[in-house]
């Protein structure tokens, strides 16, 4: 296990290709853990929604990903952050279908759904979701 200080990867999202780099570092990790093969495409496609939002909502961001796994179970958490305008109003941008971009509106509340815990901060200048998947341990 890795303290939340130290990501087991960090990548500096700016292009398409930094999304392509940071889902499959999510995907990498899971499978080392041993998640099976669609709990590895829930995470890549959380963190695919996620770092597609930095680039067209603020330009540029970070994506850590973190083993936080302890005795009893496997855990991935990822930290998706920006220092862009912010989302003004989170319970809006959580429904199906708003979008101020003029696409689906589906990637956050798609994203939720994906994943096990999902947590929005966000303030002009700071921007910054966390999610994460865990399954228990096969402890003998
Ligand atoms: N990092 C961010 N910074 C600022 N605003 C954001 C950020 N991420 C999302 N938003 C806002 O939340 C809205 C909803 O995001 P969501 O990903 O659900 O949909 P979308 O990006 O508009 O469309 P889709 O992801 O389906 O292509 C966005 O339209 C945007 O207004
Ligand atoms: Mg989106």
């Amino acid at each position: 296990m890795i303290s939340l200080s130290e990501p087991s990867a960090a990548v500096n999202v700016h292009t398409t290709s930094d999304i392509v780099l940071a889902r499959r570092l999510a995907r990498e990790l899971a499978a080392r853990l041993g998640f099976g093969r669609a709990d590895q495409t829930r995470l890549a496609t959380a963190v695919s929604e996620l770092t597609r939002n930095v680039i067209e909502y603020a330009g540029s961001g970070e994506c850590k990903i973190f083993d936080t796994s302890d005795s009893s179970f496997k855990c991935v958490k990822i930290i998706v952050e920006d220092h862009g305008p912010g989302i003004p109003d989170i319970e809006r941008a959580m429904q199906d279908g708003f979008s101020t971009g003029g696409s689906l509106g589906a990637g956050l509340p798609g994203t939720r759904r994906l994943t096990d815990s999902f947590m929005i901060e966000s303030n002009p200048g700071l921007t910054r979701i966390t999610i994460s998947l865990s399954v228990r341990k096969n402890n003998p």
